[in-house]
């Protein structure tokens, strides 16, 4: 068994609005929530005041960050299911939002995600329990995989890095409620907990990151819109297409779907 060794102390951070954003993104269409998240946020003090809009109230902080530890291994394989043939332990669909610091979710975002077996060993020759995805244009995301046993020394976590197009790293972790070692594991940070509950034999989770981007009017969008490429457009081998200001060259044909955006998707286009 791989024991890891995490003895430092993470950066604190207070519990954050994630689940007011979650309430209000399960409850109304999303460009209605952020249409009228905008609304409030800008408007006049001369004007009259609107009902307030909990799900962006200014101030969150972004979800903290964590220690990589020595697990990592980079070229994950692209999927969003962990899951293999013959796979032991509790099943955990893990489902969440990426936002910016302005409360905007950030499609394209890069999460690769790490973990332990169900006997708390991580597979360092093989890429088990590693995998990458993309944000979709909604800024969603979803993990399937399974509970991550313990292993001494940590209490019960996942691994997870988030990167949003050219923006930097988010290297940090996801902790379980209710886990008893999460009183005595000093990495532990209750602004890092995911809602977990059980549905039959099996846990559905959600977390909700905040990068630390600054959105809103003169900020530069890390996933802009301007250009020709279109999710569900049919491409051939050498079209070409612009995307935030750049041309890129078909290499495969394929039907676009998010989180495929040319600068997020080598394999498929090209820079020109
Ligand atoms: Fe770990």
């Amino acid at each position: 068994m791989q024991e890891e060794q995490e003895s430092e102390q993470s950066p604190g951070g207070g519990i954050s609005r994630k689940g007011l954003l979650k309430v209000a993104l399960a409850a109304v269409p999303l460009s209605a929530a952020l249409g009228g998240a905008a609304l409030a946020r800008d408007a006049a003090p001369s004007e009259r005041p609107l009902v307030p809009t909990p799900m962006c109230d200014d101030g969150d902080d972004p979800t903290p960050p964590q220690m990589e530890g020595p697990y990592f291994k980079p070229n994950s394989p692209r999927r969003t299911s962990l899951l293999e043939p013959g796979a032991q332990g509790v099943r955990l669909t893990l489902t969440g939002y990426v936002f910016g610091l302005g409360c905007q979710p950030v499609s394209g975002v890069l999460l690769d995600f790490w973990q332990a077996d169900v006997n708390g060993a991580y597979d360092n020759r093989g890429f088990r329990y590693r995998g990458h995805q993309f944000t979709d244009s909604r800024g969603a995301f979803r993990l399937e995989t399974i509970v991550p046993g313990l292993y001494p020394g940590r209490t019960r976590h996942l691994h997870v890095k988030a990167q949003a197009p050219g923006r930097p790293v988010l290297t940090t972790q996801l902790y379980f409620p209710n886990e008893p070692r999460n009183a005595t594991d000093q990495l532990f940070n209750p602004a890092l907990l995911m809602d977990v509950r059980q549905v039959g034999s099996a846990r559905e989770a959600s977390f909700d990151f905040v990068l630390n981007l600054r959105q809103g009017p003169g900020e530069p969008s890390p996933t802009p819109t301007g250009g020709t490429w279109a999710v569900g457009t049919a491409y051939r081998v050498g079209d070409r297409v612009t995307y935030s200001g750049a041309t890129y060259e078909c290499l495969q044909a394929h039907t676009a779907q998010p989180g495929w955006e040319p600068p997020s998707a080598p394999a498929l286009w090209r820079r020109r």
